[in-house]
């Protein structure tokens, strides 16, 4: 069947507003009835029986493991390695007994991602796909193959494929803390609750679209623009970055708030859109002091926060973004939808080619 934008200008603003529905769909498949549990396919995945996890992807879907490093690791205590598959496929690392191997790819078929995957085949233990695309040589060379339900994801730019990777990939950590013994029985129950109120946070996130799009406005006038997160978030602020440069070629950076003092505040002047990504948690306190540095150079900072958050930053915040106030486990999710909006906002203002931007390709099937 032919995709259509259905009444919207582009696929990823489609794409981007199918997000409560598609993340729904990924709930109702993993999260088992009774609320108690997470169901997975097949044989499901042992986790007691590994000692480390090691996770290779290529662009977003990167991003998606290097924010699943910190669940795994925060949630359910195990060493996680991250590595995109360009680097990984050639460094001949070894691979440890006792290891877990998961790819994350929207297709399926990225070379390099399909490469690595070949790489450990016969070294891990087990390896598992989190894909898009249940047919794909991806999906066929693993031991088991995850589907995020995400729906035909067209705009070259991914927004749906990542929030539902992230999706399954918090429920995978979930469910490590739950066999692992690391989490009581109503912890689990406290995390599936946060999970199953997704959608609707999410539908609130995309209320946001007004208020993003009158920043936008200023952003487009940018030529450099610095995302900050930091913990889970940071990772958000890599994809933001990467979304925006993806699609609107403002060249952009993303960096962990508390390395900002060690090189990017050096680029800080007047003319320079800080984007802080930072619900109020239990390091915002440390963020408040890395955005006063920026602003003491006049940096323009824009603040996406929940309510107390924003109140505790202080007048010198340029403009602010407010959002529904989460866990900390759900916030890289909710965080994600800022990050899509301002890209797309931001490209849209420009004129760009949104869902098929210049040099880029949806899949990447050479190396
Ligand atoms: C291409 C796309 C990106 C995507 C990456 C990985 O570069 O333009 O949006 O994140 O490939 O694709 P995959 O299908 O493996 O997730």
């Amino acid at each position: 069947t032919r995709i259509e934008k259905a009444g919207h200008k582009h696929f990823m603003s489609k794409e981007i507003a199918e997000q409560p529905t598609v993340i729904s769909d990924a709930l109702s498949y993993y999260l088992s009835s009774d609320g108690a549990g997470i169901n997975l396919p097949e044989d499901g995945i042992d986790f007691t029986a590994f000692d480390r996890i090691v996770m290779v992807a290529c662009g977003t879907a990167f991003f998606a493991c290097f924010t699943a490093k910190y669940w795994l690791e925060q949630i359910a205590r195990i060493p996680v390695e991250v590595d995109v598959a360009s680097e990984f496929r050639y460094r001949e690392a070894p691979i440890a007994p006792r290891t877990l191997a998961i790819f994350v790819s929207q297709s399926g078929e990225t070379a390099d991602t399909l490469a690595a995957l070949r790489y450990v085949a016969g070294k891990a233990d087990k390896i598992v796909t989190i894909t898009n695309s249940a047919e794909s040589s991806m999906a066929r060379e693993s031991d088991l193959s995850l589907p995020i339900l995400a729906g035909v994801e067209v705009g070259v730019a991914s927004t749906k494929a990542f929030t539902c990777q992230l999706t399954v990939l918090l429920a995978l950590a979930i469910e490590a803390a739950s066999q692992r013994g690391v989490l009581a029985r109503d912890e689990v129950k406290t995390h599936l609750s946060a999970l199953r109120a997704l959608p609707g946070l999410i539908n609130a996130a995309l209320d946001l679209r007004d208020d993003i799009d009158a920043i936008s406005q200023e952003l487009a006038e940018a030529t450099d623009v610095l995302f900050l997160g930091r913990g889970a978030i940071y990772p958000i602020a890599l994809e933001g970055a990467l979304k925006l440069k993806e699609i609107s070629y403002i060249h952009a950076e993303g960096y962990a708030s508390g390395e900002l003092k060690h090189g990017p505040i050096a680029l800080v002047d007047t003319h320079t859109p800080i984007i802080v990504f930072a619900p109020r948690d239990k390091l915002f306190d440390k963020t408040v002091s890395n955005m006063q540095e920026v602003m003491a150079r006049g940096g323009k900072v824009i603040l996406v926060s929940d309510k107390t958050g924003i109140a505790d930053a202080g007048d010198d915040v340029w403009r602010t973004i407010e959002m529904p106030r989460v866990s900390d486990a759900i916030a890289p999710i909710l965080y994600a939808l800022p990050a899509q909006l301002i890209a797309y906002h931001t490209a849209v203002a420009k004129g760009t080619d949104v869902d098929q931007p210049r040099n880029l390709a949806k899949s990447v099937t050479v190396e």
